[in-house]
């Protein structure tokens, strides 16, 4: 049986690689991703590849990671967590879940591979949420699509500019990793926001800066990146950037220049090499 819903493909055909995209899925069904399967997982991986935050923080200051004595494990066991944001991250380091993305996909292979040309660096992060759990403000640069398990989810997607996104966040995501982005109130009425019921998923665009709010419910979400050619350059030509600037030669920006910046890459992959970016 399909793990996506054939029928619902021509939406994402529409929106991809652009715009969010809905899907149906059958995950539900898969047993990697109930409680027990999930608990077992979090002791297969690396201990610093659990983590538990805040589960209400309004904002991505106080979205810090908790200490916890008592393995995550245990919670995820019992049911998820009462009171927390628990995350698996790089789930496809194990082999079962890793053959689980890659069925998922090969299922939108057609329309991913048309578009943006074959899929790399597959990762997979499994969300385990208490009720009303708040994901703030971030983006995240690479595609991804997010299939709700269990509980539901409203995801709120905006484009990736400004305001919302600008190029210095941009940069110093890849010196720095940090993709929290500032929130400002007058924003809540601007994002396109999904309600996400267990057996739906949406595609979110590279780089779309989106919040996550967890319904009544305790909620379970995959969420499956891939890089793509164009997305591995953009991320080259951004570390090009300070010295760009510092021989006076103007900086990429990709929403002057959506198409793809292959000669910076190129320029920034060779910097990369010998150490001058
Ligand atoms: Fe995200």
């Amino acid at each position: 049986m399909s793990l996506i819903d054939p029928t619902s493909l021509s939406h994402l055909r529409e929106r991809y690689p652009r715009s969010p995209g809905r899907l149906r899925h059958h995950l539900a069904a898969e047993g990697l991703l109930g409680y027990d399967a999930l608990a077992a997982a979090a002791r297969a991986l690396p201990r610093q590849h659990v983590e538990r935050r805040v589960h209400n923080a309004s904002n991505g200051e106080a979205f810090r990671v908790l200490d916890s004595d008592a393995h995550l494990a245990n919670a995820i066991a019992a049911g998820g967590a009462s009171s927390g944001w628990i995350m698996l991250r790089y789930i496809e380091q194990l082999p079962a879940y890793r053959a689980l993305l890659e069925r998922l996909l090969a299922e939108i292979a057609p329309i991913i591979g048309s578009a943006t040309e074959a899929v790399r660096d597959i990762k997979g992060f499994v969300f385990i949420c208490a009720p009303g759990a708040y994901t703030p403000f971030h983006f995240d640069a690479e595609h991804s699509i997010l299939f709700q398990i269990a509980g539901d989810k409203v995801l709120a997607a905006y484009p990736p500019a400004p305001p919302f996104l600008d190029l210095a966040r941009r940069e110093a995501y890849h010196r720095t990793g940090e993709n929290v982005l500032e929130w400002k109130h007058d924003y809540a009425a601007l994002g396109e926001k999904h309600l996400l019921a267990r057996g739906d998923a949406l595609f979110v665009p590279y780089a779309a800066p989106h919040w996550i709010h967890a319904g009544y419910k305790p909620s379970i979400s995959l969420s499956v990146t891939w890089q793509c050619r164009k997305s591995r350059a953009i991320a080259d030509a951004l570390s090009l950037n300070p010295l760009m600037r510092r021989v006076g030669l103007p900086a990429y920006d990709p929403v002057a220049r959506p198409s793809a910046p292959w000669l910076r890459a190129a320029a920034g992959r060779f910097g990369q090499r010998i150490g001058l970016v």
